[in-house]
């Protein structure tokens, strides 16, 4: 049964992955939902599209859509739906963006596609069965040091003096090979399930950027919490994605940094 969902994400998401490519060759047509919060003509498309094939497929499940043009319903099934996640690359022409799609059965995230239309990356997981990259299986890296990890966050385009995550961004840079900051949620958390970062983590993150990703990095054999080492709740306020080996030592560093006070300058 899964399976038919995560089909019917992964010919849906490959769609709206095409709407985006044919996009990213014409001048963006920027609005601004906030100070630094682009929305394009493409978010708008894609999101038309995902939103008009789940409603023909299944339409008695409810669908949260970022650009707000889903129809949540009492069903038990719910699709969250970022129709471009990385909008403000995908705006300057930086070619890292992906349609993320993750489909919940209650609490239980149950299938998830994170599609990359500029490489053609494919990233796809269904509870119990794994996760895939362009159909072949995927699994975490098998880094077991912080030292020796690569790492991946992203900073709000929402409230942004307010983040404290520069904080934690040094600190783990000093402790690790790096940290990169690509600009997509849904990719960041692809690549840890893909083995390509070790450790990712951001706060603020809403339902739809992340509810594909989660479960693909479930499947590849990671590991998901927040801060205080609690099962990770959809939408929280802060998300810990890793491979399963670091993520103790990477907690117990950004529990340590919350615990300082965030307006105080940084220090080694
Ligand atoms: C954003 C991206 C980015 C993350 C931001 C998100 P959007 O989503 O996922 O990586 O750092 O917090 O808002 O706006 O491009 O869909
Ligand atoms: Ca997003
Ligand atoms: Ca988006």
């Amino acid at each position: 049964m899964t399976k038919n969902y995560l089909d019917a994400a992964t010919e849906i998401a490959l769609e709206a992955g095409k709407i985006l490519r044919e996009e990213f060759d014409r001048p963006p047509s920027i609005s601004y939902k906030g100070e630094a919060d682009l929305v394009t003509q493409a978010d708008k498309r894609s999101e038309r599209c995902i939103v008009e094939r789940l409603t023909r497929y299944f339409p008695d499940h409810g669908i949260v859509a970022e650009e707000g043009t889903g129809h949540d319903t009492a069903s038990e099934f719910r699709w969250f739906v970022d129709p471009l996640d990385g909008t403000t690359n995908f705006a300057h022409g930086y070619p890292c963006f992906s349609v993320s799609m993750g489909l919940a059965q209650g609490d239980t995230l149950i299938a998830g596609v994170v599609y990359n239309p500029y490489y053609n990356e494919l990233f796809a997981a269904a509870r119990g069965h794994g996760a895939t990259l362009n159909g072949k299986p995927l699994r975490v890296s098998k880094v077991d040091k912080l030292a020796a990890s690569l790492l991946c966050t992203g900073f709000p385009a929402h409230k942004r003096v307010a983040s404290p995550n520069i904080h934690y961004y040094w600190d783990f840079t000093l402790r690790s090979h790096g940290v990169r900051r690509d600009g997509s949620a849904a990719l960041d958390l692809a690549g840890v399930a893909a083995g390509r970062f070790d450790v990712f983590w951001e706060f603020g993150l809403n339902k739809w950027d992340v509810a594909a990703g989660v479960l693909l990095v479930e499947e590849a054999g990671g590991k998901i919490t927040d801060f205080a080492d609690k099962p990770y709740q959809l939408g929280g306020p802060m998300i810990l994605a890793s491979n399963g080996l670091v993520h103790e030592e990477t907690r117990q560093v950004a529990y340590e940094v919350s615990q300082r006070d965030p307006s105080a300058p940084l220090r080694r």
